[in-house]
């Protein structure tokens, strides 16, 4: 017998989105639980280094209208500039109440919030870098994660750890609830509710190299796309420019913040040549970018694909103290010291600016028109609300999860408060039970392993910071292998407790999809935005691409529509640094 739960709110994901509207929602007096993968404290957000902007004025003068300025044009103006106000305005809120629920945050000398420079953060609309960053020395995202999972308990939030989500129940366009595998049973429950919430996170480990943690498979986005809702700019996907090199491991932009320099073979501070108004603080599409010129001209260390990063320069302590667990990292992966050695890093990818439409209520809408499906809601980096556009910059996702996290939580409230439960339909359980069942019942097929190993390295080579026609025609053909192929996995374990390589089955069938969509959406769009860059394409066409993607799945393949870019003050303009 199939186990049936039933609460008002569920939330799906423990990270900082899902634990904030969880937080919001119980506050309200909501029933509401958290379904987790991981245990939530292990959540990707703790993997957030370097801070959460917001325009505080702690150091210096600052304003939420320079931090929307930056935030637009480090979109390459396709953030939707309604929601950027709202990020950029609530910032300052949320950090004061995260202040008052107990995050130790690191100081300025007179008690205030700390605040640190950080990749495409300016004052007067792009004067030069602003101190906007408030941090927890290197762990902001744990510290976040700590203090509002301590919240939840407090509020009595109910805790389903190591759930791992496997469908939506969706009847008559109004969203009933989900389907969870226990990791620890291997049994399937359904999760009866009124309001559903997606904070599942990225997708990073599409890619060969990157800073996403295993579990970051983009599994609430390829639900999503299965229940026939689009993922809006799908081949916008970010990679940081300070990822150790060959293990991707993030070493935080505030590296930069703090003082640090990016240096080729010669020595050289390239990032003068190319923004030389912010240099290294340039935002994240831009230095990543930077940081493959440069091999390709062969100024790469010592001819290989990496360039160093030089703290030497910041001291033992600066370096010891702000940058605590980074210098941990480098200490213990690669046997280097931060204090006295430089670091060799490479662009990782790291960061999903596509995913669930949402409006700034972190409704789903599922068209071009922005209609809402009801009882469901997404937020964070499985989100596209969209605040990133074509690229995010540095701290503005801690700032997203909390923003859009809390708004979830609020409105999941009002609208549980308003609405009945609907009734199940029969046996929603069937599909999945059945492809769990297919992975069980076949021998000696594929292996996950050597397929997911394929997949990464073609989307790494192909799909990455610099795209082609042809390269990408040449990563379809092989994703579209892939998923053939997938249909003949087999699995060594077929027990039902703790049973990981399914759920690796599962992850890669995930993995897989996401990857058709993005390699679909960027082989469309014929031009350069953002992390988006296309060598055939190299310049932006704001007259025919100043628009979003929807992304749906269909029969015969990823099919593409498009919707408008919300602009308000700020007009495109030419993006120089
Ligand atoms: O560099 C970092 O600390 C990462 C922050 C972010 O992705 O916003």
């Amino acid at each position: 017998m199939i186990k049936i739960h039933q609460f008002e709110a569920i939330v799906v994901g423990g990270g900082g989105a899902g634990l904030y509207a969880a937080l919001a929602l119980s506050q309200a007096k909501v029933q509401t639980a958290v379904l987790s993968k991981l245990y939530p404290t292990r959540s990707h957000t703790g993997a957030a280094q370097g801070g959460i902007g917001a325009a505080l004025a702690n150091k210096e003068e600052d304003r939420p209208e320079w931090h929307m300025f930056d935030t637009v044009k480090g979109s390459d103006y396709l953030a939707d500039q309604d929601a950027v106000e709202i990020l950029c305005k609530e910032a300052v809120t949320t950090v004061y109440e995260l202040e008052h629920l107990g995050l130790p945050f690191n100081r300025t000398q007179d008690g205030r919030i700390d605040q640190r420079r950080f990749g495409g953060h300016t004052k007067e609309f792009g004067k030069g870098p602003v101190q906007r960053a408030c941090f927890a020395a290197d762990r902001t995202g744990h510290m976040i994660l700590q203090t509002l999972y301590q919240q939840c308990i407090k509020n009595e939030v109910k805790f389903f750890d190591e759930f791992h989500v496997v469908d939506l129940i969706i009847e008559e366009q109004i969203c009933r609830g989900v389907i969870a595998y226990s990791i620890e049973t291997g049994e399937l429950h359904i999760f009866h509710a009124k309001a559903v919430l997606f904070a599942t996170g990225g997708s990073g480990r599409m890619f060969k190299i990157t800073s996403n943690a295993h579990a970051l498979t983009g599994d609430g986005m390829a639900i999503a796309l299965r229940n026939k809702i689009p993922l809006e700019d799908m081949e916008f996907f970010q990679f940081h420019p300070t990822g150790i090199y060959k293990m991707g491991i993030l070493l935080t932009e505030a590296c930069r913040g703090e003082g640090g320099i990016l240096r080729n073979k010669n020595g050289e501070r390239f990032m003068e040549r190319y923004a030389p108004n912010i240099k290294d603080l340039a935002p994240r599409d831009i230095v990543s970018r930077c940081i493959y010129l440069e091999v390709r001209d062969g100024r790469g260390i010592d001819g290989k694909d990496y360039v160093h990063l030089d703290l030497t320069h910041l001291g033992k302590e600066v370096i010891e103290k702000k940058l605590p667990d980074i210098t941990d990292f480098v200490r213990t992966y690669m046997g280097l010291d931060p204090v006295k050695d430089l670091i060799p890093i490479q662009p990782t990818a790291h960061y999903s600016m596509g995913g669930i439409p949402t409006n700034v209520n972190a409704e789903v809408v599922w068209d071009e028109k922005n209609s809402v499906l009801k009882g469901f809601y997404a937020a964070g980096e499985c989100a596209c609300v969209s605040v990133h556009g074509g690229n995010r910059l540095g701290t503005n996702s801690l700032v997203d999860i909390l923003v859009f996290g809390r708004r979830a939580g609020l409105s999941m409230a009002e609208y549980c408060k308003k609405t009945e439960f609907s009734p199940l339909p029969s046996n929603p359980q069937t599909k999945i039970q059945a492809q769990i069942e297919q992975f069980k019942s076949k021998s000696n097929g594929e292996k996950i392993s050597t397929l997911r190993q394929e997949l990464q390295e073609t989307m790494m080579d192909l799909v990455g910071v610099f795209r082609t026609e042809a390269g990408l025609k040449k990563a379809q053909e092989k994703v579209r292998e892939l998923k053939k192929r997938f249909q003949n996995i087999s699995l060594s374990d077929k027990s039902q407790v703790f049973n990981s390589e399914l759920l690796d089955a599962l992850e890669l069938g995930n993995l897989i999809t996401l990857s058709l969509v993005t390699i679909a959406s960027a082989l469309a769009r014929e031009e350069s935005r953002g992390a988006h860059y296309r060598e055939d394409y190299p310049k932006r066409n704001d007259q025919n691409w100043l628009k979003h993607t929807l992304a749906t799945l269909s029969e015969i393949g990823v099919e593409l529509k498009y919707k408008n870019v919300v602009i308000k003050n700020f007009q495109p303009q030419e993006r120089k640094y």
